[in-house]
């Protein structure tokens, strides 16, 4: 899609936060269907993450793609994305600074991309895009929305699952997790039609 592909230069090109960082090797743009009723968003690339410029393809990636294939999609239906598109040091949780610099992009995507729903990986995605401080423990299973801000000057609203980011699930593996991120993809495709 040309308008993705553009904004895909754009961001390598002006974007405040990524064309400062240093210590990753690539960009990790997002991928998937252009035309996706669902979109899931990260935090930020890891380690193979960065090796590769793809978004979820390391362990917690693997996780997502069982996600994905449980909630009988294939990866290439729905599009994955990140908070930040450059892998911080040591994985580190982004830093305001760095998400206020390459948010924006994020926001531009999902402006292109007009999902029917997005499912908020974990704290920092969460955290953008309902514009909350509330943990991802007391918001996850409950829809929010994602509002399109004024600087788009467009009139968007998509429906937001959030949910335990996958490399969470995988730290703590109990009954109770696994059952509360079922819940919440269940929820999501009994919204999709799925
Ligand atoms: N964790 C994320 O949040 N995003 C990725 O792309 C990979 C791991």
């Amino acid at each position: 899609m040309a308008i993705l592909e553009a904004l895909r230069e754009r961001h390598a090109a002006e974007c405040p936060h990524c064309t400062r960082a240093t210590g990753h090797i690539n960009l990790v743009f997002g991928e998937g269907s252009p035309n996706a009723d669902l979109v899931f968003v990260g935090e930020a690339p890891g380690e193979t993450e960065d090796q590769t410029g793809r978004p979820f393809v390391g362990k917690a990636g693997q996780k997502l793609d069982e996600m994905i294939a449980a909630m009988k999609l294939l990866r290439e239906q729905v599009y994955i994305a990140n908070v930040l598109k450059s892998r911080p040091p040591n994985n580190r949780t982004p830093l305001q600074t760095e998400v206020d610099g390459c948010g924006p992009f994020l926001i531009e995507q999902l402006c292109i991309l007009r999902p029917r729903v997005i499912v908020t990986l974990g704290g920092p995605a969460t955290k953008l895009l309902l514009a909350t401080d509330v943990g991802i423990t007391r918001l996850r299973g409950t829809w929010g929305t994602w509002k399109a801000p004024a600087w788009t000057g467009l009139d968007l609203s998509v429906p937001v699952m959030p949910t335990y980011h996958p490399a969470y699930l995988l730290r703590n593996y109990t009954a109770q997790t696994r059952g509360e991120v079922w819940a919440d993809l269940q929820a999501v495709m009994a919204r999709i039609g799925a």
